[in-house]
């Protein structure tokens, strides 16, 4: 009920513990100090260690640290099995909230869930380093929400460093992600929508994908569109440096694109870099519904092409 709360740290919170802030009064301020560690324990991805809520929060971790002792639970598994292991941030803001400088280390798994509205993340930290071999689906910012910017953040995980699941008005400005998956939308699946989704300044190193588009391949009554990728460095990419692919499931994709949930109206502009050895393609579009994709000033060096199921094909898919 207090308008001005300090989380002081350090301190450990006890094992199969959360905290829980969902309910602040409006236009509270929440400061973060020190480092406030999560002991092990046996909560799973139903639980988020940390969970906050309102209208005009302003939530300012600067200096501080979330550990979520995340090598208690690294199994290589992540999400899909193994031990229980809870995700670590999950915010219901709203109302122009702001959640600012936090650094999250060691999440156990996905560690940002942003729902609510109208919420800007700034200069956030998501360190999982330690994870690299056992560390799965670490997923930096997953965001099912509308009007919701994320930005000047330095991300280092093993999963998608932005995965948009459906909502709009999504930017995300001025990170870095490194060792991951990519900067994704999706993957979307039945009856969920993406639009509007702008990532600009970005670069991604080392990681699988560079910019991707994901919808399953079964899916129906959905769609992705109005999609902006500018002015965004990849880095030594894995497998894919553009992929847009409507052939997505849960382990592995099909092979088949499906209609169901149709992209339309992706733009790339100025999108430069280079491919790992051994990586697939520059840019890979597996489509069956796809149209109005517009790319220019795009050149990934270091693999080939490989679009089939867009027309026009964009620049660059038969360089
Ligand atoms: C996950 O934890 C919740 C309690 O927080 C419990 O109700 C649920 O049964 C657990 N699910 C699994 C699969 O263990
Ligand atoms: C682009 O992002 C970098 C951080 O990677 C930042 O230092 C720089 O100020 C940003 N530039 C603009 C024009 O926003
Ligand atoms: C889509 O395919 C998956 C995997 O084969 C299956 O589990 C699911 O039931 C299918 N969904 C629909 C809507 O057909
Ligand atoms: C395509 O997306 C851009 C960026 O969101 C938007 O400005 C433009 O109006 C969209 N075009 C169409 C035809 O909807
Ligand atoms: C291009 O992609 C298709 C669809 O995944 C695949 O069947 C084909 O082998 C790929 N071609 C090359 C040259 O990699």
């Amino acid at each position: 009920t207090s308008s001005n709360i300090v989380i002081q740290g350090p301190f450990t919170v006890p094992s199969n513990q959360v905290i829980d802030m969902t309910n602040l009064v409006s236009g509270a301020k929440v400061t973060v100090k020190g480092t406030i560690t999560w002991a092990a324990g046996t909560l799973n991805k139903t639980n988020w260690l940390f969970n906050i809520g309102g209208s005009g929060v302003t939530f300012d971790g600067t200096g501080a640290t979330f550990d979520g002792n995340g090598a208690s639970y690294w199994d290589g598994k992540g999400g899909n099995g193994g031990v229980p292991k809870p995700k670590m941030f999950r915010s219901l803001l709203t109302g122009n909230s702001l959640v600012k400088g936090i650094k999250i280390l060691n999440a156990p798994v996905h560690v940002f869930t942003i729902l609510g509205s109208d919420t800007t993340f700034d200069h956030i930290t998501v360190d999982d380093s330690a994870g690299t071999s056992k560390g799965h689906n670490t997923d930096a910012f997953d965001v099912s929400a509308t009007n919701i910017i994320i930005q000047n953040c330095i991300v280092i995980n093993q999963d998608d460093c932005l995965a948009v699941n459906s909502g709009s008005n999504i930017r995300f400005l001025s990170n870095q992600c490194t060792g991951g998956h990519g900067i994704s939308i999706g993957s979307v699946g039945t009856g969920q929508t993406v639009s509007d989704v702008l990532v600009q300044n970005c670069t991604v190193n080392s990681e699988d994908n560079g910019l991707r588009i994901k919808t399953i391949s079964n899916a129906t009554d959905g769609y992705v569109r109005n999609i902006v990728w500018k002015d965004v460095i990849l880095n030594s990419i894995g497998k894919y440096g553009i992929v847009i692919q409507q052939d997505y499931q849960n382990g592995g994709p099909t092979g088949t694109a499906g209609s169901g949930v149709p992209i339309t109206n992706v733009t790339a502009i100025n999108v430069h870099g280079t491919m790992a050895s051994g990586s697939r393609s520059n840019i890979y579009i597996l489509c069956a519904a796809c149209s109005e994709f517009t790319f220019s000033k795009v050149a990934i060096t270091g693999a080939a092409p490989n679009c089939t199921g867009i027309s026009p094909a964009p620049q660059g898919c038969s360089a």
